[in-house]
C-alpha cells in the first residue's frame, strides 16, 4: 500500500503523519476524530524534535482583511498555547481582535479536567450558534484539550453543526492547513490526533504582556493518576532539550521580562524522557539561575519527583523564588493510594519537612480534592488535618469529577454531592482562616512588588506581586509599571495586601 492509498484507507499512525507533510490534499475534508484508547498507551519511540515550522507560501495573506478572537480556558498550558496559535496567526496576517463581533475567526482553546470546565463551552458554543447565523462567514473552532475526547467531538456533531473546525492539543502546528480546509469545505473539519511523541521547536508566539512570560520545558504526563484526563488529552511525557530552553529564557531576559514561569504538567519530571544524559529539573534552574532575569518560577511540580537535587538548587535562592506549588490532593494515605499519586501522607509531609529546612522562608500552596469515590469522613479529616500542620499559604480546591475514560470514572462513589459539597465548604474554610492568618503577618512589614500595571477593580491604583505571589495594591505613579517597588503592607485582606509605596523604584534590568 502506497501512502495515499494508506491515508485514505483510514489506516493512519502519528508516524505516517510526521513523514506525511501535507496529506490534507488528498482529502476534500479532514477527518481524524481523537480516540482516548490510542492516547493511552504509551510507546517506546523517542522524542522527535522538529526545528522546520515555517508558513507555506500558499497560506500567506490568508488574514488579510480578518480578524481573530481566542477564548482560553483552563489552565497556563493552554494560555500559553493561545500565545502559540496567536503567533501563528500574526504570521498568516490575521489582525486581533478582543470582540467576538469584530472576529473572522473565533477558537475556544478549551479544559476538560472537570465537568464545569466542559459545560461552560458548551454555553459558549450555544451563544455563538446566533452569531454564525447571522455571518455564515464566521469560522469557529474548538481546540485545546476537550477536543481530543471522543464524547466531546460525538456531541459537537451532534448538537453544534456551526462549529468549523475541531484540532487537538497535538495539532498547533497545523493551524494554517486547518483553516484551509475550513475555508473550503463544506464539512466539519476535524484533526486530533491522539498519541505524539513529537517536541515542536521555532513556533511564533505572540506573549500576552512584556513583563511576564511562560516557558515550556516539558510535555505531557505520564502519571495517569485515576481521577486525572490530561495523559489522555497531552499525551506522554517529553522534555525540550534544555539549549533550547535556556536560549529562549535568554532571549526572553534581553526583550526585558521580569518574570518566567517554567511550565510543564509534571515540571519535575524533567529530563526523565532523555535517553543521552541524566538531567532533571534541578540541573535545569541551576543553569537558569544565572540568567539575568528577576524572577524565575515552576509549575506543576509533583511530590513524588521532587528530589534532593531540586531542593539543593532552589536553596540557592536569588532569582529562584521561595514558592513552591505542590498539590498534595489528599491528607489521607488510602485515598493517595487510590488516586495513584504514588506517595503517602508521611512522604508528603517528610518532603515537606525537607523543603522548608533547605529554604526556611518557602511559602507553598497546593490543590486539594474533595469526595473522591467513597472518601470517608475519617479520611476527609486527614485531608484538613495536614493542611493545618503544613500551613499553606493558600489552596485551589475542587470537589471531584469523573471523568469519562478514567479508572476512577469507573469506581463506585458512596458519598452523596451533599456531603462533597459540605467538605469542601470546610476545607476552604480552613484555607481562608490559615490564608487571613499568614496574610495578617505581613502587616507593618516591607516588600517587593513587580508592578504589573492598574489594579483591575480601581484604575487608580496599581497591583502586583511579591515573590511569594501575594497581589499588593498600592498608590503610585504608572512610571513605576514593569518595576520593582518597595511597599510598606497597611492593611491585609484575605487574598491580597494593601500598602504604600515607600522606595522610588530602581531600575531592574
Ligand atoms: N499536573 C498538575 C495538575 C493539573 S490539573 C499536578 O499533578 O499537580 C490541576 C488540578 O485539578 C489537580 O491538581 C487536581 O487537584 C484537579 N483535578 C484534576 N482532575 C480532577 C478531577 N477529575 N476532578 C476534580 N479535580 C481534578
Ligand atoms: Fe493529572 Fe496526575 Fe498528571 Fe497532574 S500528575 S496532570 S493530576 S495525571
Ligand atoms: Fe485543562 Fe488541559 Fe490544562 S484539561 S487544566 S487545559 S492541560
Amino acid at each position: 500500500m502506497n501512502e495515499k492509498q494508506r491515508l485514505e484507507s483510514g489506516q493512519v499512525t502519528p508516524a505516517d503523519k510526521k513523514s506525511e507533510k501535507d496529506y490534507s490534499k488528498y482529502f476534500q475534508t479532514v477527518y481524524m476524530p481523537p480516540s482516548l484508547k490510542d492516547a493511552k498507551k504509551r510507546g517506546k519511540e523517542e522524542v522527535a524534535y522538529h526545528n522546520d515550522f515555517s508558513i507555506e507560501e500558499r497560506f500567506r495573506g490568508m488574514g488579510q482583511g480578518r480578524k481573530f478572537y481566542i477564548r482560553t480556558y483552563g489552565c497556563q498550558m493552554n494560555e500559553h498555547d493561545t500565545e502559540v496559535m496567536a503567533g501563528i496567526f500574526l504570521s498568516l496576517g490575521y489582525e486581533p481582535t478582543d470582540s467576538v463581533q469584530d472576529a473572522h475567526v473565533v477558537l475556544l482553546n478549551t479544559c476538560a479536567i472537570r465537568e464545569n470546565a466542559e459545560n461552560k463551552v458548551f454555553g459558549e458554543l450555544g451563544h455563538l450558534k446566533a452569531l454564525k447565523r447571522e455571518r455564515p462567514d464566521l469560522l469557529i473552532g474548538v481546540c485545546g484539550c476537550m477536543s481530543q475526547e471522543e464524547s466531546v467531538v460525538n456531541k459537537i456533531l451532534q448538537k453544534h453543526q456551526h462549529v468549523d473546525m475541531i484540532f487537538g492539543t497535538h495539532n498547533i502546528h497545523r493551524l494554517p492547513h486547518i483553516l484551509n480546509e475550513a475555508y473550503m469545505a463544506k464539512e466539519m473539519v476535524i484533526e486530533v490526533w491522539s498519541k505524539e511523541g513529537d517536541v515542536i521547536e521555532n513556533l511564533p508566539r505572540a506573549r500576552k504582556g512584556s513583563i511576564k512570560a511562560w516557558v515550556n520545558i516539558m510535555y505531557g504526563c505520564d502519571k495517569f493518576c485515576t481521577y486525572c484526563i490530561v495523559p489522555y488529552t497531552r499525551g506522554k511525557e517529553r522534555s525540550r532539550r534544555p539549549e533550547e530552553i535556556i536560549q529562549e529564557v535568554r532571549h526572553l531576559a534581553a526583550q526585558g521580562y521580569k518574570e518566567i514561569t517554567l511550565l510543564g504538567q509534571n515540571v519535575n519530571a524533567y529530563g526523565k524522557d532523555f535517553e543521552d544524559m541524566e538531567y532533571g529539573l534541578g540541573d535545569l534552574m541551576d543553569e537558569i539561575r544565572k540568567i539575568d532575569v528577576l524572577r524565575i518560577r515552576f509549575t506543576t511540580s509533583h511530590p513524588r519527583d521532587f528530589d534532593d537535587r531540586l531542593i539543593e538548587v532552589l536553596a540557592k535562592g536569588g532569582n529562584l523564588v521561595d514558592h513552591i506549588h505542590l498539590p498534595v490532593q489528599s491528607g489521607s494515605s488510602d485515598i493517595l493510594k487510590i488516586m495513584a499519586r504514588k506517595y503517602t501522607r508521611e512522604y508528603y509531609l517528610e518532603l515537606v519537612r525537607k523543603i522548608k529546612e533547605a529554604i526556611p522562608t518557602a511559602s507553598l500552596t497546593t490543590d486539594i480534592i474533595v469526595g473522591f469515590p467513597n472518601e470517608t469522613d475519617e479520611q476527609f479529616e486527614e485531608t484538613l488535618s495536614l493542611y493545618r500542620e503544613v500551613e499553606f499559604d493558600s489552596a485551589y480546591t475542587f470537589i471531584y469529577s469523573p471523568r469519562e475514560g478514567t479508572p476512577a470514572a469507573k469506581m463506585k462513589d458512596n458519598v452523596p454531592m451533599e456531603v462533597k459539597k459540605e467538605r469542601l465548604q470546610r476545607l476552604n474554610a480552613l484555607v481562608n482562616e490559615i490564608s487571613a492568618k499568614k496574610m495578617q503577618e505581613y502587616e507593618g512589614r516591607v516588600v517587593e512588588v513587580l508592578v504589573e500595571g492598574e489594579s483591575k477593580n480601581n484604575p487608580n491604583v496599581l497591583a502586583g506581586y511579591t515573590e511569594k505571589n501575594k497581589l499588593v495594591n498600592f498608590v503610585a505613579p504608572e512610571s513605576v509599571i514593569g518595576q520593582v517597588v518597595k511597599v510598606k503592607i497597611t492593611k491585609a485582606k484575605t487574598w491580597s495586601l494593601d500598602g504604600e509605596m515607600v522606595e522610588e523604584a530602581a531600575e531592574v534590568k
